[in-house]
């Protein structure tokens, strides 16, 4: 998540992204400048509050026999303390070993990392920065492997000020003005997503350096196809590509997903903040106010003037898409399926229902946007993946109303059904899928409190929403399923599909925590009562579940608003019996990082993890050091903690010393 202020912001706090900015709150200092000032002195408080951290349980959790601090866990681990410095921190009995970093030379040929000599030739080369979304796909193709396979990587965005020497700051902002084409081609080099190769031999996991599997896919160069209904749309076409079908790069990759038949599907997030200018084209007027275009997050548009709405009203279009890539063909053209609509998508995770058709479970992130799933017309066939690959061209989308009796309902995006006709702006379907927001808006859907990623549990059939928090929820818009104003911590959404039927129109649903510090009262956190003194975490963002059907949360705290004063990391979440909604730490990321992954190999005893950003989040706040990142002056040098060396995001594996499966 980009979280710096910009020079090139154009249009100010109604149109910034999903993630808060310290600069576009009152200065009137509201219950969370409250909590917030608390959380920094939390030891000081947990006594004094003990008897609010009772009412703070009150609810579902508060239920739960105090028999279930008694109960066995299922996650067997010695959890870590809540904390925050230079370097990361494992579970005790537990490694983790960087398995390749930005930079890092990934296809044949490519040049070693030299910081202060970057090209975009070297970075289209290199692994990309800022690892999100993980994905494992086993080789050979139809395996089981957990010693051999590819890992598919997001490689979500840029922070200049820490990747490029000189840039610096102007009172506290990256100051962009050095930016240069020969940079910003660099920037578009580092976004995308990488295929590599990995191999664990002898309980050591290395990635397969010139494999021919390693790819990148990058802003810069990738040719990708646009595909399914929206395709070809006279609003899809720009100068560059008058077919409507060809399109160069994704951008802001988040989360994703590994289809049934081992494809790659990435979500495209925040594409908004890579568009500068003022469009003058009236036909795009309510949808680029929807998605917030131009954002004016990069430069960009000085350079390349489909980034420029003013020359190319019509380029943010090909963006906010789905992304299929098969890893197994490095010749592929990736495609962006536009059946699963458009928006901040955060995630597609996806399952093989009861009756053989795909669903896709998808988030659109941003504060007050809505939950979606996408369930294909056709039905998988596991012995012939061919016929499989083009299953997301056609389907029906659907977005979730929330209702107070705890259904959710399913809502059909289809053209022509309800309110979605020419009267109302929608002409086709496809025009339905490019302003899927505006006609989600007319259904009614629920507003939410971010939805990032949708974890389907494939053991138990529920399905985990993660909603991160909601800055800007008033006490009059608090509903059910999303129980608080002013949301700092966030809390997770636990979808119960009647029957195991992920194509019913309604399913049950419950909250499964409210997250945030426990012994806070002000914090409203609803956990188990057994959650220990480190269970507790805020802002969940992504979410894995293990080959036992255990579930494994990882966080995403932003910079300033909703920070705890604690690293973000991965926890455990109990969500069967007695002990259903405690948490358990098992590991932490250093200063200024987020925590992206997590991804477990099919045998369990591996567990992949992205650490974002290292040194960007936060680090205000982090003591000693009173300032921002820059190059020249990071809050770490993880994970080289050499002089000469940036602080540099890394794809981390995390295994048990003695080889056994993890959390057991
Ligand atoms: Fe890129 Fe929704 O986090
Ligand atoms: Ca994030
Ligand atoms: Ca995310
Ligand atoms: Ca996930």
């Amino acid at each position: 998540m980009k979280t710096d202020n910009r020079e090139f912001s154009n249009k100010g706090e109604a149109f910034e992204a999903s993630d808060d900015t310290p600069t576009n709150r009152s200065t009137e200092p509201t219950l969370g400048d409250v909590i917030n000032a608390r959380f920094g002195r939390r030891d000081v408080l947990r006594g004094a509050l003990a008897v609010g951290a009772v009412t703070a349980v009150a609810g579902p959790a508060a239920l739960i026999s105090q028999a279930a601090k008694a109960a066995t866990s299922r996650y067997v681990f010695d959890e870590i303390s809540h904390g925050a410095d230079e370097t990361h921190h494992t579970a005790p009995g537990y490694s983790a070993d960087v398995l390749i970093r930005w930079g890092d030379p990934l296809l044949p040929g490519a040049p070693a990392f030299d910081p202060m000599n970057q090209t975009a030739a070297a970075q289209e080369q290199q692994f990309g920065y800022n690892n999100d979304y993980v994905g494992y796909v086993p080789l050979p193709f139809g395996s089981n492997s957990a010693d051999h396979g590819l890992l598919c990587v997001n490689h979500e965005y840029t922070n200049e000020e820490i990747m490029f020497p000189g840039l610096g700051r102007q009172d506290g902002d990256v100051d962009f003005a050095g930016m240069t084409k020969e940079l910003i081609d660099i920037e578009m080099a580092a976004h995308g997503g990488s295929i590599v190769e990995i191999r664990r031999d002898n309980g050591k996991w290395a990635y397969v350096k010139d494999s021919p599997f390693n790819r990148r896919l990058t802003m810069l160069s990738t040719e990708m196809e646009l595909t399914g209904p929206a395709a070809g749309h006279d609003r899809l076409k720009t100068s560059a590509d008058p077919s409507g079908t060809r399109v160069i790069g994704m951008i802001n990759n988040c989360a994703g997903g590994i289809t049934p038949w081992g494809t790659y599907v990435s979500g495209e997030e925040n594409f908004h903040g890579y568009f500068v200018g003022e469009s003058t084209d009236a036909a795009e007027e309510r949808n680029h106010g929807r998605y917030g275009v131009a954002g004016g997050w990069y430069a960009w548009g000085r350079f390349h003037k489909r980034f420029d709405v003013a020359q190319e009203p019509r380029e943010p279009n090909r963006f906010g898409w789905v992304v299929e890539t098969d890893p197994l063909d490095p010749n592929s053209t990736p495609k962006k399926r536009t059946a699963l609509g458009r928006f901040k998508h955060e995630g597609a995770e996806s399952l093989v229902n009861k009756d053989g058709r795909v669903v896709v479970y998808l988030g659109d992130d941003q504060r007050f946007d809505y939950l979606y799933k996408f369930v294909t017309d056709g039905r998988y066939d596991p012995n012939d993946r061919a016929a499989n690959m083009d299953l997301l061209d056609s389907g029906t989308l659907f977005v979730a109303k929330f209702n107070d009796d705890g259904t959710v309902a399913w809502m059909p995006l289809v053209f022509g059904a309800g309110p979605l006709t020419p009267e109302n702006g929608f002409n086709s379907q496809a025009e339905v899928l490019i302003e899927t927001r505006s006609a989600a808006d007319l259904l009614g859907a629920t507003p939410m409190d971010r939805p990032e990623d949708v974890q389907p549990n494939e053991v138990t059939n529920k399905v985990y929403v993660m909603l991160t928090n909601n800055s800007r929820r008033e006490p009059e818009q608090v509903d059910a399923a999303n129980p608080r104003a002013e949301s700092r911590f966030g809390h997770i959404v636990e979808l119960t599909p009647p029957d195991d039927d992920h194509g019913a129109l309604t399913y049950d649903w419950e909250i499964l925590v409210q997250c945030g510090d426990p012994s806070v009262a002000e914090v409203g956190a609803v956990w188990n009562p057994a959650t220990t003194e480190n269970g507790w975490f805020a802002a969940p963002d992504n979410a894995a579940v293990d080959h036992q059907g255990r579930l494994w949360i990882t966080t995403d705290q932003g910079s300033g608003w909703g920070r705890t004063g604690t690293a973000d990391g991965v926890w455990a979440l109990e969500t069967e019996g007695e002990l259903r909604g405690t948490g358990k730490m098992f590991f932490r990321v250093p200063i200024g990082a987020e925590m992206c992954g997590p991804r477990f190999t099919p045998d369990d005893t591996a567990l992949f993890v992205a650490v974002q950003h290292v040194a960007a989040d936060g680090t205000k706040d982090y003591a000693g050091f009173e300032r921002a990142s820059t190059f020249e002056d990071p809050a770490t040098r993880w994970p080289d903690f050499q002089d000469d060396m940036p602080p540099r995001p890394s794809l981390l594996v995390i295994f048990k010393d003695d080889g056994g499966m993890i959390g057991t």
